[in-house]
């Protein structure tokens, strides 16, 4: 990110040119990355996928996935580019989703999160996130448990 103001950030919905960009932010941001063919299968074959992006002009600095299954928004991954970090991009992004989905007919929003990821643990928790639960050995690369949390969305939101 050139300059030291916060840049101007936009957000719309992912479509499947933006694959490869999004794929770029999640190799950034994750040591066990979704594949593009994933990416490609959400934007093809899923219906209840529902995926946003935050943008700095033209580039894709950020994204939010999530499944959106009758009342319930089921996050699968957020992420924001290492050198956009610490802007309120990531806060931005998700309140942007929850204000979408709850557009949607959402009425809860849930994630699973490491226990060891406190910059998404403090994001989640100043969002309003609770704690619901404990997913023993939930992630595969490293048997890290999962913390499942969850919030209510409000149609105004
Ligand atoms: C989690 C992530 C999306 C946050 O994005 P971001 O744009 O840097 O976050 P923001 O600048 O909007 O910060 C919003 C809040 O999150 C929390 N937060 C952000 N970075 C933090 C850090 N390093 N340590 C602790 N809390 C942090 C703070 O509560 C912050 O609010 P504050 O600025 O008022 O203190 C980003 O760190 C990321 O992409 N991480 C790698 C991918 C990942 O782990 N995703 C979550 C998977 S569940």
């Amino acid at each position: 990110m050139s300059g030291s103001t916060s840049p101007v950030i936009e957000f719309r919905q992912m479509q499947i040119p933006d694959v490869p960009a999004v794929y770029r932010v999640e190799t950034d941001a994750f040591s066990s990355p979704w594949t593009m063919e994933a990416f490609e299968q959400e934007m093809l074959q899923n219906e209840y996928a529902y995926y946003l992006l935050a943008l700095d002009g033209e580039e894709i600095v950020g994204y939010c996935g999530a499944w959106l299954i009758l009342d319930e928004c089921h996050i699968t991954n957020v992420a924001v580019l290492t050198a956009y970090r610490g802007h309120g991009i990531g806060e931005a992004l998700m309140r942007e989703a929850m204000r979408r989905t709850a557009g949607k007919g959402a009425r809860v929003m849930t994630l699973e999160v490491r226990v060891s990821n406190d910059p998404a643990l403090g994001l989640y928790r100043k969002l309003g996130f609770k704690e619901g639960g404990i997913r023993r050995g939930y992630y595969t690369d490293n048997g890290e448990d999962a913390l499942v949390m969850w919030t209510e969305l409000n149609e105004d939101e």
